[in-house]
């Protein structure tokens, strides 16, 4: 057994996408809430996302190909990233479905949405945790549309908070694995502390004699 080389040249069907989904494991995964210029409520989720840069905040989400989310998000300029826990994993899922642009997602999932403080989409009531954005640029490289936003409120619901902080066990956030699988992130949590450069050094090497 050894390991195998594939050439993004060489690979057919859907082969570049199970292995860049299936290895980049786990993702944070953003439910994008967005209004079309109909006013109609869109809601799904994007597993291509992170974090760009903390001050200012930006963030950013991958359509892959032109979906509903993008048309809306390009046309507004606007969008909410909602956090995914585990409470509200089968309606993030149900999100998922390829629905008709003039069907209501919320109202199919049977979300209750709440008002958004500096955008007109509005924010899913049960999750954790939002990010209000208005779009710094869209970015398209190969089959992804990048949607880089600026964050310009935060909401995080206290529930999940302890000593004034996010704590993992209680925003018990999912993460999308290869397939259909997804990870319960904060049941397995073991922490390690960074060290300091000058911790490192002085450090004796264990593998010597
Ligand atoms: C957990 C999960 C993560 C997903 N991540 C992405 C993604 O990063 N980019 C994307 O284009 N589609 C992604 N999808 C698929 C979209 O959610 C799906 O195509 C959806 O119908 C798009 O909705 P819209 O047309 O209302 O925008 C993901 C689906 C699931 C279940």
């Amino acid at each position: 057994m050894g390991h195998i080389d594939f050439d993004p040249d060489d690979l057919k069907d859907r082969q570049g996408y199970f292995l860049m989904t299936s290895l980049i494991v786990p993702r944070p995964i953003a439910w994008v809430s967005s209004l079309s210029p109909r006013g109609v409520r869109n809601v799904a989720p994007h597993s291509y996302f992170n974090a760009i840069s903390s001050d200012p905040p930006v963030l950013h989400f991958t359509s892959t190909g032109e979906k509903d989310t993008l048309v809306n998000v390009r046309a507004s300029g606007e969008f909410v990233v909602n956090i995914v826990g585990a409470r509200v994993a089968e309606e993030m899922n149900l999100t998922a479905a390829n629905f008709p642009p003039e069907e209501d997602e919320f109202a199919w999932a049977k979300l209750s949405d709440a008002p958004s403080r500096t955008v007109s989409p509005p924010r899913v009531a049960r999750a954790a945790g939002a990010f209000e954005c208005t779009v710094n640029r869209i970015v398209s490289i190969g089959n992804g549309n990048m949607v880089f936003g600026d964050v310009r409120n935060i909401v995080v619901d206290e529930a999940v908070m302890r000593n004034g902080r996010v704590a993992p066990d209680l925003l018990d956030p999912i993460g999308r694995l290869g397939g259909s699988w997804y990870t319960r992130a904060a049941r397995d949590l073991f922490e390690m502390k960074r060290p300091t450069w000058d911790a490192v050094k002085d450090r004796p090497d264990e593998d010597a004699g």
